[in-house]
């Protein structure tokens, strides 16, 4: 089975849950409260336990499900044990996601026989997909609650606890939970989510994502503001901005009238502070625009790095996506942010063995990782998803053996050229946050910098999480720098 490297794939979350791996000291310090409750011994309370596959998105948005869960005196708990409600909030993008989510859902059944009355509910895309399956056929669950649905989840619940299953799984064209105020389960107290908008309008052949998570609609600008406001006001340092294609973000003030794209988005949350520094995720190649790489170009905070997906190389295999870009306007992008900001890092996803694919034109996915000078990307073979344009209309003609020859040599150039990109960092100077512990040893730091690279460095004087420090790079392997504090 081919695996990628834990720490550059988010799309790992296919088999590896959340398990909401929080520093818990850094958040009491941080929010004033233990936000979990891991006794062996139920005290009474009602609990739930989460676990998030998938995207960021997901992740984000089980926060948002924690925060209306508290709101009916449900609190969360790491230990699946005391849970009386279990929840998997789910992903479909590819079979594999799918199928860890049908072994977890037999975990939490076994559980469910030593502790009978616990609930259990599938939240997020597999609901959406699978709908009233889940209760019918599996027979599995007590709860499938789409994207849409979360602020239904009181009700449902109160459903489930009566005995009786609970369902809603319709996607709005205006849910945005802007005036929710998120959980951060996961958090290490210094960096965070911000949804900023939902659903995808693209309908790229291969991806159940439109159907899963419906039609693209934009939060509040507002709301996103004063959402990063109060993260800074907290001590986070870093925001990322979420949404499947944060380029067509567009919302219309109901009173001016006045239209904010996303370039003038992030500056807005830019200036927020000069401390909090911007991320966001994931750019569209067909939206984004020279007013976006201007405006990170004005703005030190708004950090030199896009995720901006290839998927493919090849022109005719990008028509059968329907990207509606071929290569030439992919290339022509990558060279715009590289003019304007020649020290912005780009990283990329990449599919293999995408209907019809032919040997040159996988040749053409390995010559755009070079020439595009990818930091990483999340590399994946095809999986045919039920429903969607390319299931309906093109064979998936690819022999698996094949589509994992191709994944494979995509993955080792990727890692030779990610070398490269570090490498070329060594002798460089960084500007970077401290996020906590390195993971190997309490006696170094770790951090990002701009590009998004981790560095792990030696600790040295009485530095803290959330600080900002510079940190010259001596050496480095694909995933990682190394370097020292400088004065
Ligand atoms: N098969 C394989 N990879 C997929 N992706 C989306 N749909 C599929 C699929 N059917 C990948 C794309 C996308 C990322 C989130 O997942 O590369 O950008
Ligand atoms: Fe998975 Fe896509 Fe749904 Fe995210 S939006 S959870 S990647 S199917």
């Amino acid at each position: 089975m081919l695996k990628f490297a834990p720490q550059k794939c988010k799309y790992m979350y296919d088999n590896n849950p959340t398990l909401l791996s929080l520093d818990k000291e850094i958040n009491e310090a941080r929010q004033g409260e233990a936000l979990y409750f891991d006794g062996i011994i139920s005290d009474g309370q009602k609990r739930f336990y989460i676990e998030s596959y998938g995207c960021q998105m997901n992740f984000s948005d089980s926060e948002i499900v924690a925060s209306i869960l508290g709101e009916v005196g449900y609190s969360p708990t790491r230990n699946m044990e005391i849970a009386d409600l279990i929840l998997v909030n789910t992903c479909s993008i590819r079979e594999k996601a799918e199928d860890t989510v049908r072994k977890r859902l037999e975990v939490f059944n076994q559980q469910k026989k030593s502790k009978p009355g616990t609930m259990i509910g599938v939240l997020g895309c597999m609901a959406e997909r699978l709908k009233s399956k889940f209760l019918e056929e599996e027979k599995l669950v007590d709860l499938v609650v789409g994207p849409d649905a979360y602020r239904d989840l009181p009700n449902l619940v109160a459903t489930a606890e009566d005995g009786d299953k609970g369902i809603n799984v319709f996607l709005s064209r205006e849910e945005t939970y802007s005036d929710i105020s998120p959980l951060r389960l996961d958090s290490n107290g210094i960096t965070a989510f911000i949804s900023i908008m939902r659903g995808c309008d693209n309908m790229c052949s291969f991806c159940v994502v439109p159907f899963t998570r419906g039609r693209e609609r934009s939060r509040d600008a507002f709301s996103i503001l004063s959402e990063a406001e109060d993260l800074f006001q907290k001590g986070y340092r870093e925001v990322t901005l979420l949404g499947q294609n944060v380029d067509s973000y567009k919302w219309e003030n109901p009173e001016t009238k006045k239209i904010v794209n996303f370039a003038e988005l992030l500056e807005m949350v830019a200036l927020v502070s000069q401390d909090l520094r911007i991320r966001f995720s994931t750019s569209h190649p067909k939206d984004i625009t020279d007013q976006v790489l201007y405006t990170m170009a004005k703005h030190e905070n708004i950090c030199k790095y896009i995720h901006l997906p290839v998927q493919s190389g090849n022109s005719r295999v990008l028509e059968l996506m329907n990207r509606t870009y071929d290569r030439e306007w992919y290339m022509d992008r990558v060279s715009a942010i590289y003019r304007i900001m020649p020290d912005c890092a780009i990283s990329s996803d990449i599919i293999t063995g995408f209907c019809t694919e032919t040997e040159e034109e996988h040749q053409d996915s390995l010559s755009m990782i070079d020439w595009a000078n990818y930091s990483m990307s999340y590399m994946f073979f095809y999986s045919e998803r039920p429903g969607t344009l390319a299931a309906k209309k093109f064979a998936d003609d690819i022999p698996e053996n094949i589509k994992k020859r191709r994944l494979n040599e995509i993955i080792a150039l990727q890692n030779q050229v990610s070398l490269r990109h570090n490498l070329a960092d060594v002798g460089k100077t960084f500007k970077v946050l401290i996020e906590g512990n390195s993971k190997k040893s309490e006696n170094d730091w770790k951090g990002r910098n701009s590009q998004n690279k981790m560095i792990v460095f030696p600790k040295k004087g009485d530095l803290k999480p959330g600080e900002y420090v510079f940190v010259k790079v001596h050496n480095a392997n694909s995933a990682t720098l190394l370097g020292e504090l400088v004065n």
